[in-house]
């Protein structure tokens, strides 16, 4: 399976970051036992701090891969033109947050993609990019 990890806005401090909420590991890092755990397929990984970036990159990534894994960070909370842009491709989009939002300040309770996107896991720490390969796998490669 060919996928992309997109991830949002402040999401390349990650370790430094608040890191009582989003822990002590940088994506990079984490990223390198990501690819080892998931050997046989490919994962590919783009960062922004830009809105207009992400819709360029999932436009893009559109029918080059086979799903996308998106943690558009703040502009979950914010962001019509990412939901309008899943909404217009084909490749399916797994929603990723390492923070329980619904557990957080109420701002970050409502997620603009949560209905539209193939699945969504949150609050499982870093973690939840594997399980959203995971579930890709066990989901995606058969229909
Ligand atoms: C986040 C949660 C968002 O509310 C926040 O703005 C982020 C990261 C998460 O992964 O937990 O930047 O998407």
């Amino acid at each position: 399976m060919k996928i992309i990890i997109i991830n949002g806005p402040n999401l390349n401090l990650l370790g430094k970051r608040e890191p009582e909420i989003y822990g002590y590991q940088s994506f990079e890092t984490y990223l390198k036992k990501l690819k080892k755990e998931f050997a046989s397929h490919h994962i590919d990984y783009y960062q922004t701090n830009h809105e207009g970036s992400i819709i360029d990159k999932m436009q893009d990534a559109d029918n080059q891969y086979d799903a996308i894994v998106l943690n558009p960070a703040a502009y979950t909370h914010t962001s019509i033109a990412i939901a309008d842009c899943i909404k217009a491709i084909d490749t399916p989009v797994v929603e990723v947050h390492i923070s329980d939002i619904n557990k957080r300040e109420a701002f970050r309770k409502h997620s603009y993609i949560k209905d539209i996107v193939a699945h969504s896991i949150t609050g499982q720490g870093l973690d939840g990019y594997a399980m959203a390969i995971k579930w890709l796998l066990k989901n995606e490669l058969n229909s």
